[in-house]
């Protein structure tokens, strides 16, 4: 009987409080990314020589070209674009709307999302797992929250440009992007498929894939 209460204590501690977690915590002060390396188990092997420019990152200031079909556009500051953020768990993104643009539904399967408005007026949502939507129109200087997994989109609704800080509690949040995962993907998602699950035919999925295609 004992053995059998270790053995559920540790399959919990083996495999339920870790799935709580985001990613793991640091083992030691950093461990700057080697990206030439391959990731190792979970992220980049550390370099073995840093300095002070290794622990900063100017790439979020800005101004991005959103001169595309949805009206944003993204500059990641995750341990691809700035190494001194492995084994760190946390990363930022800086996105950029023009007025109208759409930032599409999509869902970050390693990160909770923490966001804030810094110009302009957007209609931010998420969406739960049994499609309750909650949503919100928020200014400069107010915030919003993501719960991790969830699917979630911004909306440009003021008359100028907008632009969001977000922030991530992972260095690699990843993004499953619902129009480009579903229509995009290499290769393709076979019709049937497609063509069943939105009971449509094959013109509208033919027609939604080439807008997707890569
Ligand atoms: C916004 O949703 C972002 O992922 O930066
Ligand atoms: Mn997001």
């Amino acid at each position: 009987m004992a053995s059998l209460f270790t053995s559920f204590l540790l399959t919990l501690c083996l495999f339920v409080i870790p799935s709580l977690s985001s990613d793991p915590d640091p083992l030691q002060d950093f461990c700057v990314g080697d990206l030439r390396a391959s990731p190792s188990i979970n992220g980049f092997p550390c370099k073995s020589s840093v300095s002070a420019s290794d622990f900063f990152f100017s790439g979020l200031g800005g101004p991005l070209n959103t001169s595309n079909p949805n009206g944003v556009a993204i500059s990641p500051a995750n341990v691809l674009t700035f190494p001194g953020l492995n084994t760190l768990g946390v990363s930022m993104n800086n996105v950029e709307f023009a007025p109208g643009g759409v930032n599409p539904p999509h869902s970050h399967p390693r990160a909770s999302e923490a966001g804030v408005v810094i110009e302009g007026s957007v209609f931010v949502g998420f969406l739960t797992t049994n499609n309750s939507l909650f949503s919100k129109v928020i200014n400069a200087g107010e915030m919003f929250v993501v719960p991790r997994g969830l699917v979630h989109f911004q909306w440009n609704v003021g008359k100028g440009k907008a632009r969001l800080i977000t922030a991530f509690n992972s260095q690699l949040p990843g993004a499953v992007v619902l129009p480009s995962t579903l229509f995009g993907s290499v290769p393709e998602i076979p019709n049937a498929v497609l063509t069943k699950t939105f009971r449509t035919d094959d013109a509208t999925v033919n027609n939604l894939k080439s807008k997707f295609a890569v």
